[in-house]
């Protein structure tokens, strides 16, 4: 039985791509459980092509079949462009998406822009991906689902509905028609498809999208998306027990980012900050926003591997460190003369946190080549400060990070047992 998730530790951006994508190559199929094409998930093969993925989960570049589950809010556009690019690539298997899936309308797009507009200084700061207002339609059962446009009859009442309360004009019908093809060869009752796979020994990798701190429930409310990122969430989305799940990976950085608005206690607006951004190519892949660049937070972390029961940790972008003479680490916080070694992400508490820093040796600055070198060698190859700050994360975290990312590309990659 082998069911893997790969889960976002931190606000997004943390490498799930690549990790998904490295444990996908022995995977029957890979499930986007969560989200729309509000994610961007890179995979950089070893050949230097870069291949981007909003909607479809990434690790399908690896060959598994790619799946998307009920809990997500699907793009249609962007599905179509991402299977064309599986297709270019030679590794496209025919894709198979739930009937219970939500279909995210031009209108939904209008909607996201619109209340961001009217939330002025209070905007969330989202991708303009209609994640919100799709969501928000499924919660008042008035969503467009997958099964709907494949039955006419439906369709026409479902639109109806939300015509009549969103006033949408326009060719909507004729818009879902001209995209429904790929639907059409793709639909199906995807959780009994995985409940079989899994049960008939095969493995699924069950791709995050976001990041916990992004999580609807358990993240920096309101300054969230539109869904649950954390561990239930595969379970709800996909109709598979978490009993059939064998390992929780979660993917971290080796410091923060954050796109958007929204608290982040170690945030770095200086110098340090600029040259992460640059050397760290900090920019968002789905909008191309400067992201905002921190110090690694550990009281958020803790959180993130408790509610998540994360088995081990995939560290990347470790590369991006080397070269500072000294690095910071948040160990905890101080809050109104309270020591915090674990929070919780609420605002009004990380508002008001000062993080307490400590101070590590750094590495000297490595190339391409010479990471390439290390990845060959092994884990005894990285510098030995590198190898001190992996174990200082995972002395606080409590948990063992087997994974080390250090480049872009698929095959910069150290495993330690
Ligand atoms: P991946 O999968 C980083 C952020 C947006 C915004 C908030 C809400 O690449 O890690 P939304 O469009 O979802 O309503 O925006 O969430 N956000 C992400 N930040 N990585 C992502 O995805 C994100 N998806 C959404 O910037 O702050
Ligand atoms: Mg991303």
């Amino acid at each position: 039985m082998s069911g893997i998730v790969v889960l976002g530790l931190q606000w997004g951006d943390e490498g799930k791509g690549k990790v998904s994508y490295i444990l996908s190559r022995d995977a029957d199929y890979v499930v986007r459980f969560q989200g729309g094409a509000n994610a961007g998930h890179t995979v950089v093969l070893d050949d230097g092509r870069e291949l981007r993925f909003n909607m479809l989960p990434a690790g399908s570049a690896a060959g598994a079949v790619p799946c998307i589950a009920s809990g997500t809010v699907v793009d249609l556009d962007e599905l179509e462009e991402e299977v064309n690019l599986l297709r270019s690539i030679g590794v496209y298997r025919n894709l198979l998406i739930s009937k219970c899936a939500n279909i995210v309308l031009p209108i939904h797009k209008s909607l996201d822009r619109a209340l961001e507009e009217a939330r002025g200084k209070r905007s969330v700061g989202t991708t303009g991906r209609g994640i919100g207002p799709a969501y928000s339609d499924k919660a008042l059962r008035i969503g467009l689902r997958v099964e709907d446009v494949l039955d006419p009859e439906a369709l026409s009442s479902r639109l109806e509905v939300l015509r009549s309360i969103h006033k949408v004009y326009g060719d909507v019908e004729g818009y879902i028609l001209q995209k429904s093809s790929i639907l059409r060869e793709s639909v199906c009752d995807l959780e009994l498809i995985l409940n079989d796979v899994i049960d008939g020994g095969g493995k699924i990798v069950f791709e995050g999208a976001q990041g916990t701190l992004l999580d609807i429930d358990h993240g920096t409310y309101p300054y969230v998306t539109s869904s649950n990122t954390t561990i239930g969430a595969v379970s709800t989305s996909c109709g598979v027990s978490l009993r059939k799940i064998s390992e929780i990976v979660g993917v971290m950085k080796a410091y923060t980012t954050r796109v958007g608005e929204g608290v982040f206690p170690t945030e770095l607006k200086d110098q340090i900050g600029e040259r992460l951004r640059e050397v760290g190519g900090e920019y968002g892949t789905t909008t191309g926003r400067p992201r905002r660049v921190g110090w690694l937070d550990i009281p958020l972390l803790r959180y993130a591997v408790k509610i998540n029961d994360v088995d081990w940790i995939a560290l990347t972008k470790i590369d991006v460190l080397s070269g500072l003479d000294k690095i910071k680490i948040c160990v905890e916080y101080e809050v109104e003369g309270s020591r915090i070694v674990l929070a919780p992400p609420r605002v009004s508490l990380l508002e008001k946190a000062k993080p307490v820093l400590i101070e590590v040796d750094g590495w000297t600055k490595l190339s391409r080549d010479e990471w390439r070198k290390i990845s060959e060698k092994g884990v005894d190859a990285l510098p030995e400060n590198a190898i001190r700050y992996i174990e200082i994360v995972e002395e606080l975290l409590g948990k063992p990070i087997k994974l080390i990312s250090c480049g872009a590309e698929a095959g910069l990659v150290v495993w330690r047992t």
